[in-house]
């Protein structure tokens, strides 16, 4: 079995609250291996884009504290400083966003921003550069591409510029894509569109991808691997298959629930689980599902691990060894 590209291990991730710190992520750990696709499910607000973005060095607050450890090729990355952080970011590993406006500034063109990206990492020539751009936009599928990659970002609409972003993103052929919500702001078509041009990418550039999303149907579409978080911790991780045809937790059993059979209609966000997701700062010391969870009993007072045998689940139903 080949190494993992990235090794999270106890990710914790805490801001300061007027009462004491919060933490937003509480002890994550989760494995990427080599032309893996991971997705990462879980309502809002349960960790999914402040894990990322903790260990990639990209939270401003100056209150945020990142502990824990972030392997990415044998290279520890929480704790690293800056300027090298930087160059993994955009080199190795590359993000996409939400909103593609997050990665393009409005007064500059779609192929300023691929060139500069290549140019940022790599000593090449602006013609080169640009030459690269065109070929990146015609590789995500922009038609007439050397033509449009001197167009403004408005002029592209909300696809073409999730598109753009990706060719940036793959600029400088990253071993690790961390796609956060990718979709989400685009209509059904374009989403599978996308999706099917990562997928395209992982097998031409060997890239592992690693899905944020809340919508289960770009999970099963995409996902090798999926990883549930709630609360800021992971409560089941397995095969796509594993967690979707047998899920070990209720939560994951909840965000299921009214997923259609095959041939069904596609399910395109979270069913609803009676109760509120929980606040960072309201966690109770046990399963933070607890007081939500149907099947809840004495034991959940106490915080499960996440346990199993490549099927994970932190669990007092399916937890090895329950407290007397
Ligand atoms: N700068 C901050 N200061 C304090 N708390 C924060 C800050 N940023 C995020 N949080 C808290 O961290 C928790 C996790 O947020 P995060 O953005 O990771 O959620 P998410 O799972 O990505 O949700 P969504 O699906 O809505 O994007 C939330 O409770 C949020 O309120
Ligand atoms: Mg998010």
């Amino acid at each position: 079995m080949s190494e993992p590209l990235f090794e999270v291990t106890d990710l914790q991730v805490s801001f300061r609250g007027r009462s004491g710190p919060v933490n937003a992520v509480n002890g994550l750990s989760y494995t990427v291996m080599p032309g893996q696709v991971l997705g990462v499910v879980g309502e809002s607000g349960s960790g999914k884009s402040v894990s990322s973005m903790g260990l990639l060095g990209l939270i401003r607050d100056r209150g945020a504290t990142v502990t824990g450890s972030a392997r990415f090729q044998g290279r520890e990355l929480i704790g690293m400083p800056d300027r090298e952080l930087r160059s993994v970011r955009g080199r190795e590993i590359a993000m996409v966003f939400q909103d593609p406006m997050t990665s393009l500034t409005p007064v500059y063109t779609v192929g300023w921003h691929i060139a500069e990206q290549i140019r940022a990492h790599e000593s090449i020539s602006k013609k080169a550069a640009r030459h690269r751009a065109i070929e990146l936009l015609a590789e995500v599928g922009i038609p007439d591409p050397a033509r449009r990659v001197d167009a403004y970002p408005h002029e592209f609409s909300g696809g073409m510029r999730q598109r753009a972003v990706i060719a940036m993103a793959l600029a400088c052929d990253p071993a690790l894509l961390i796609a956060d919500e990718p979709t989400t702001a685009l209509d059904v078509t374009t989403q599978a569109q996308i999706l099917d041009l990562m997928l395209r990418l992982r097998e031409t550039h060997g890239s592992s991808i690693m899905v944020i999303t809340h919508d289960m149907g770009v999970v099963s579409e995409i996902a090798d691997r999926v990883l549930v978080m709630y609360g800021g911790r992971a409560v089941e991780a397995g095969t796509c298959r594993e967690v979707f045809h047998t899920p070990h937790h209720p939560y994951t059993r909840g965000l299921l629930a009214s997923v259609p059979r095959i041939g069904g209609e596609k399910l395109h966000r979270l069913p609803t689980i009676p109760g509120a997701p929980i606040a960072s700062s309201e966690r109770p010391t046990g399963c933070a599902f607890a007081p939500r969870c149907a099947e809840r009993h004495d034991a959940c007072t106490m915080q499960p691990l996440l346990t199993g045998d490549g099927h994970l689940s932190a669990c007092w139903l399916t937890a090895p060894e329950v407290p007397a």
